[in-house]
């Protein structure tokens, strides 16, 4: 078992997001519910557990999102801040704080390191080379500029990263940057700027992750790690040239702020410093209410950062891997006084029908349109994101998937189980439970069967295989179903009434099993169902036992675990996936239509289906690329203004639509005999116009 007497206590985070809009079910299943899952059994074992997250409120994202609502950062972080805490609380999250890195806690907590490695001589100032957006007259942060990727080649990747191949850049490696603020290519400027030298980590990291972890974290996590550091790391800034942020401690910093990769991850000490400052002082702010510490000092914090009996794990989605394993874990042991993460297991992506989630481009599932179209159901999206965590690899999130686990799953077997041994219970035994008599080898396997579970999905648990875990958990219910088909109660109560007492008195037990099991999984669901069982809540070490309810217990009040979802309830979730997606293109949309034209002006273009069949970059320009398309009818020469989208060998083979009437023009000395059609979407990216027809086509 991961969880080793060594271990005092623990340090689990869940990464801190964003208040630059709200969150969306892929955020759940990648850094919030397995976390939340990890803590619930945590506690349940009676462990001593600090469950950690707050809003990430610095970095450009922030202003970006103000420009965009019209409106002044502040506002943009108070009412995402309120917004995810909200979220997170009704979907049961139970952080012990939602902190947010606005805190002037967090900003003396941030500074204070910063000074202290500044201190020791752990920062290098260097003076370089920035971009700076001329016409702005602004330094451009990183999230201000975009280009293509060198390592991918998509073409709006971002100055620190590229969302495509999740390659972290440095903005002087994009090809082609271009200021987000005014579209114009920035220029580079000399500027100041502290530096972390991840370089003289590379020794340290080489023993701590490669060798230490190689076997105990997830392949995905260590493969990133891995591939970071063979390929070597350089210095990285950890100041950066922007308002909005924490403030540089030094003199000569105006102007300047910390890194917000530098300040976010601290925000997990600050909200645990603040945690333990407000309950020890008895002012609540941040502390959540379903926080169970109590009579702690304002120092206890420390304990849980910089003590070696505590276990520290960081819940991430993948684009956080470096992060959290390399940055951060180098900035506390260059500091000195901290413990590394014991494990940091970061999860895969999860795609919404068929494409990427993504609430920019509309196509998401966001927290709280969940929760106002189920506000009953937190735990029925809980389940349907456990069953398909992306541990491994990327998954998939489908309405009909969502039906389909509430109806054929919580439904049909863990709730139809637990209805029908409260039912049968009421109908024979005045629901009361019943006294065992003598077992049966039936019964005698399944007490034993019952006993292995606890054990079976803790190790899973803790191995944050969540997916198994879960499958594991409806593996009881299951287990209870086939006990029910076996010995079929309903029809032996004539002849047998006390061989009946013995069936339910079993399934009760099942019954009891199944709420403590369920508590990390499905919390709302394990609550009702110790209400309908009448118990109070149980250790995870009281499961496994078949003498959890006494003979004679009374059973509580009666209510459904779960009820069916029908056809229409996601058919109209998919209708508003889609009408939601058209409303976000529609105000992407910058390109006002054309003036009208009349048909005979129309008719008047020749265009044609066309194959290139030779291209080449022109010299000294940036843009064209001089085309031999084969039109049909002719080979002709085209220059398209194309080169930033396409390579030559690329574009070779491919079919085009071309504007074969089009006045001929001499384009830097070649004669272009005609113009290929691009279809431009809203972020500027081409894609070109193929039909599925022979050469010479004509289109009309
Ligand atoms: O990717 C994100 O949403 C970041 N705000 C996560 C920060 S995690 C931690 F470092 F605070
Ligand atoms: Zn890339």
């Amino acid at each position: 078992m991961a969880r080793s007497k060594s271990t005092k206590r623990y340090t689990v985070t869940s990464a801190l997001p964003y208040a630059n809009g709200p969150k969306h079910i892929g955020h759940l299943a990648g850094a919030y519910i397995p976390a939340d899952v990890y803590v619930r059994y945590l506690r349940s074992n009676g462990e001593d557990v600090v469950f950690v997250c707050g809003s990430d409120e610095h970095g450009t994202a922030i202003p970006n999102q103000a420009l965009k609502e019209n409106t002044t950062p502040q506002a943009i972080i108070d009412k995402y801040h309120a917004l995810m805490r909200d979220c997170f609380y009704k979907l049961g999250m139970t952080f012990d704080v939602y902190h947010r890195t606005s805190d002037p806690l967090h900003h003396k907590t941030s500074q204070e390191l910063f000074l202290d490695l500044h201190k020791k001589g752990l920062l290098k100032e260097e003076i370089s080379d920035q971009y700076f957006d001329d016409e702005a007259k602004v330094f451009l942060a990183d999230r201000y500029i975009v280009g293509t990727c060198p390592k991918c080649g998509h073409d709006n990747a971002y100055g620190d990263q590229c969302e495509k191949c999740g390659s972290s850049l440095s903005p002087t490696e994009l090809i082609n940057p271009k200021s987000t603020l005014t579209g114009k290519a920035p220029v580079l400027r000399p500027t100041k700027h502290w530096y972390l030298p991840l370089d003289h980590y590379e020794p340290w990291l080489k023993e701590w992750i490669l060798k230490s972890h190689k076997d105990d974290w997830k392949v995905n996590v260590y493969g990133q790690c891995k591939s970071w550091i063979d390929a070597g790391l350089q210095p990285r800034a950890m100041t950066r040239d922007l308002d909005w942020g924490i403030k540089v401690p030094l003199e000569g910093a105006e102007g300047k702020v910390l890194y917000v990769w530098f300040d976010a991850p601290i925000g997990y000490i600050s909200a645990t410093r603040a945690l333990f400052n407000e309950l020890s002082s008895n002012k609540q702010n941040y502390a959540t209410p379903q926080s169970e510490f109590k009579n702690v000092k304002e120092d206890d914090w420390k304990k849980y950062w910089q003590d070696d009996e505590t276990k520290l794990v960081h819940f991430i989605g993948k684009d956080n891997i470096v992060f959290h394993c390399i940055i951060f874990p180098i900035m506390l042991h260059a500091q000195g006084e901290f413990i590394m993460p014991d494990n940091v297991p970061a999860n895969e992506f999860m795609n919404l029908e068929g494409d990427k989630m993504s609430t920019s481009r509309g196509w998401s599932i966001e927290m709280h349109e969940y929760l106002e179209d189920f506000p009953d159901k937190p735990d029925v999206l809980r389940y349907a994101l456990l069953t398909n965590l992306p541990e491994a690899k990327d998954s998939e999130f489908t309405w009909k998937d969502f039906q389909s686990k509430n109806n054929n799953e919580l439904v049909a077997i863990l709730g139809n189980f637990v209805n029908r041994a409260i039912v049968l219970t009421q109908k024979y035994f005045d629901n009361k439970i019943p006294a065992r008599g003598e077992l049966m080898p039936l019964d005698k396997k399944l007490i034993d069967h019952l006993s292995t579970f606890p054990n079976l999905i803790g190790e899973s648990i803790e191995t944050f295989k969540f997916r198994e875990a879960t499958s594991q958990l409806m593996d009881v219910a299951r287990m209870g179903n086939k006990y029910f088909a076996d010995t079929e109660p309903w029809k032996v109560f004539s002849q047998n009434p006390d061989r009946v007492a013995t069936i339910l008195n079993l399934a009760l037990q099942i019954g009891a099993n199944l709420s403590i099991l369920m508590e990390p999984f499905l919390p709302f669901s394990a609550e009702k169902l110790r209400s309908i069982l009448g118990i109070d809540k149980l250790n995870w070490d009281s499961a496994g036992s078949a003498d959890i309810l006494t003979t004679g217990h009374s059973l509580g009040t009666t209510t459904l675990l779960f009820e069916k979802i029908e056809d229409d309830i996601v058919e109209k979730q998919i209708k508003k996936l889609m009408e939601k997606k058209e409303n976000v293109s529609d105000e992407n949309t910058i390109n006002a239509i054309k003036a009208e034209i009349s048909y005979d002006e129309f008719a008047k273009m020749d265009m044609r289906t066309a194959k290139v069949i030779a291209a080449e970059r022109v010299e000294k320009s940036k843009k064209l690329l001089k085309l031999t398309v084969d039109t049909g009818l002719d080979k002709r020469t085209v220059m398209s203004g194309i080169a930033e989208h396409f390579s030559p060998e690329e574009m070779i083979g491919k079919q085009v639509t071309v504007l074969v009437n089009l006045v001929p023009r001499k384009i830097m000395g070649v004669e272009s005999q005609g113009m290929i059609l691009m279809a431009s979407d809203v972020n500027g990216s081409l894609r070109l116009l193929q039909a599925d027809a022979e050469p010479g086509s004509a289109i009309s």
